[in-house]
Order: structure tokens, then C-alpha cells, then sequence
């Protein structure tokens, strides 16, 4: 397959990273089915799409889309619970599911199933090993890390990551396919949480560590990593964007690969994860500052 004969890409999970992705993937023309377990995720993918923070009336209201256009890019986009339907003429599919290595088999085993032979099948996971993903399947060649960043309509990025068995095809027909959505990609070994993520979680797990040691307050630490750093955002806040069951994920993930303890989850994140404080996201109980009853 050639990137201009890409037509049809499937992004399986409508949460915060696939309903970003699609909205992607539709405003520079593809035709995208999103599958999801039940029609009300669908529904909060598209309305995500639509109305969210990073969604497309905001850029109507920035003067940067008319909304015919929007009507264009709404109409390129369907969505079905049937993955017969969402998988048969797919010449991608993205897969954006909960970062659980379980769930991710049983995903790659149905699209595996499904899919015509051609489709090629990238996973979205920010930590999990591609060449692990990929042992479910029947041809691993086709299997490939194409690991966005969150808000998906903004970050530039995207990691691509060969498994052990990925074609060198494959990983250039991605490479050329992020290059024409308008984004940056760059390729990184396959290991747990890649580059940015194995990164980031050493930075994210030592910031919670030290406000248990008492180092300093919450909102201290997210202070002073914006004035003192110059960060966008401090360390409580990424994580609360995140999502925290995605943050609690992939540092399991990394310790149970890496055995280090500096990459662990810190027991106040795990309390949080196993009480519902998931950050951000629909149907979490809140972030940091609400688990902490911190006023911003
Ligand atoms: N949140 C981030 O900042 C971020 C950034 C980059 C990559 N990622 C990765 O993207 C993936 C998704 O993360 P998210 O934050 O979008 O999660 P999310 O919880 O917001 O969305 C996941 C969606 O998958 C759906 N889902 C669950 N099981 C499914 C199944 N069997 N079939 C189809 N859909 C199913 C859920 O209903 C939900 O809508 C994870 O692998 C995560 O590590 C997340």
C-alpha cells in the first residue's frame, strides 16, 4: 500500500486519545469509523470532537474553520459497536483502548481476526511494548507503535515504534502518513514507555515521592516547576490531564519490566487509582487538588 492510497482508518476507543485522533484523522480527509463498547462512549467521543477543549468549534470560533467545514469533517466520521462493521475495509486501524496489556491482546486478537490482510494495525498504548502486543497476532509485520500525545489535535509528535517482527514498510508507510495529518514523526526503540513516556515517568513518580517526603505542597511543586522551569503546566496538573489509571498503568508497566524502583508507583497514586480519582476524565471523582482538598 502507498500513503496516497490510504483512505479508510478505523480508531478503536473513543476516549480522550481516539476521539482526538479521528478528529485528526478526519479534518485532513480520511474516512474514520470509531468503534467503541457501547453507543454512550460514542456518543462522549463525538461530542468531545465537536464541543471539546481542543474540539472543532473552537477553531470555528478561532476563524480557522467555517461550519460547513465541520459539517465536512462531522459527515467523514461514523461510529459502531460492531467491529465486523469498523474493521472490513480498513486500511488502518489506530487502537486507543485503556493501557492494560489484557485488554490490548484481546483487541489485536479480534482485529487480527477481522481485518483484511493488508490493514495495517497501530496501537496508540504510551507504554506497553509493541513486540508484546504484537505476539497475540498472526502476522506481527503489520503490527507498529504510533504513539500520539495528548491533546491529539495539538501535539505535533508521534513516536513510531517498530515491534521485533514489524516490516520496514510498515514503519515507513507510518512515518509517511503522520507526515501528511501535519504531524512530526520520529521513530524510538521498542521498550517499555518508548522515549517520551520512560522520560516522563521518572520525572512524574520522583514529584509525587517528594511531596510525600514533605519536600513541599502539591500546588508548590506544579508552582515552581512553571516559574522556576518554565513548564506549561507542573507535574499534578500533566498528570491530572493525562488521566491517572493511564499514569498508574504505565508505571506498573515499567516497574514490572524494569524492575527499577524509581520508576514505581508511588503509594499515594495508588490509593487514588484504586479509590476513582482518575484526574480529568469523564466519571473520575477529580485530580490531585480535589483527592488533597487543595484550592487552587
Ligand atoms: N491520555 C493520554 O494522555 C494518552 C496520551 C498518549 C497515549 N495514550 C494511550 O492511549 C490509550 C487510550 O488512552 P485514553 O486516555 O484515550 O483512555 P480513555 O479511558 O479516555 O479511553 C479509552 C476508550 O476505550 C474504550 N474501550 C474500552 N475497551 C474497549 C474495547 N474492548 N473495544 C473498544 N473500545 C474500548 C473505552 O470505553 C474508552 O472510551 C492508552 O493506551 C493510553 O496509554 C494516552
Amino acid at each position: 500500500m502507498k500513503v496516497d492510497e490510504i483512505r479508510k482508518v478505523t480508531v478503536v476507543g473513543a476516549g480522550v486519545m481516539g476521539s482526538g485522533i479521528a478528529q485528526v484523522l478526519a479534518t485532513n480527509g480520511y474516512y474514520v469509523t470509531l468503534i467503541d463498547i457501547s453507543d454512550e462512549f460514542l456518543r462522549k467521543g463525538l461530542e468531545n470532537i465537536k464541543n471539546g477543549p481542543f474540539g472543532l468549534k473552537r477553531l470555528v470560533e478561532k476563524g480557522k474553520l467555517t461550519e460547513d467545514q465541520v459539517k465536512e469533517i462531522m459527515a467523514r466520521i461514523t461510529t459502531t459497536t460492531d467491529y465486523q462493521i469498523g474493521c472490513s475495509d480498513a486500511d488502518i486501524v489506530i487502537e486507543a483502548v485503556p493501557e492494560v496489556l489484557e485488554l490490548k491482546h484481546k483487541v489485536f486478537k479480534k482485529l487480527d481476526e477481522l481485518c483484511p490482510e493488508r490493514t495495517i494495525l497501530a496501537s496508540n498504548t504510551s507504554s506497553l511494548m509493541i513486540s508484546e502486543i504484537a505476539s497475540v497476532v498472526k502476522k506481527p509485520e503489520r503490527v507498529i507503535g504510533m504513539h500520539w500525545f495528548n491533546p491529539a489535535p495539538i501535539m505535533k509528535l508521534i513516536e513510531v515504534i517498530k515491534g521485533a517482527m514489524t516490516s520496514n514498510e510498515v514503519r515507513d508507510l507510518i512515518m509517511e502518513f503522520s507526515k501528511k495529518l501535519g504531524k512530526v514523526p520520529i521513530e524510538v526503540k521498542d521498550g517499555p514507555g518508548f522515549f517520551v513516556v520512560r522520560y516522563l515517568n521518572v520525572i512524574l513518580m520522583e514529584a509525587i515521592r517528594l511531596y510525600e517526603e514533605g519536600v513541599a505542597g502539591i500546588k508548590e511543586i506544579d508552582e515552581m516547576c512553571k516559574l522556576g522551569l518554565g513548564w506549561p503546566m507542573g507535574p499534578f496538573e500533566l498528570m491530572d490531564l493525562i488521566g491517572l489509571d493511564v499514569v498508574y498503568h504505565i508505571a506498573e508497566y515499567n516497574y514490572h519490566v524494569l524492575a527499577d524502583p524509581h520508576v514505581a508507583p508511588p503509594v499515594t497514586l495508588r490509593k487514588m487509582f484504586h479509590a476513582g480519582y482518575l484526574g480529568k476524565k469523564v466519571g473520575s471523582k477529580g485530580g490531585w487538588y480535589d483527592y488533597l482538598g487543595i484550592q487552587k
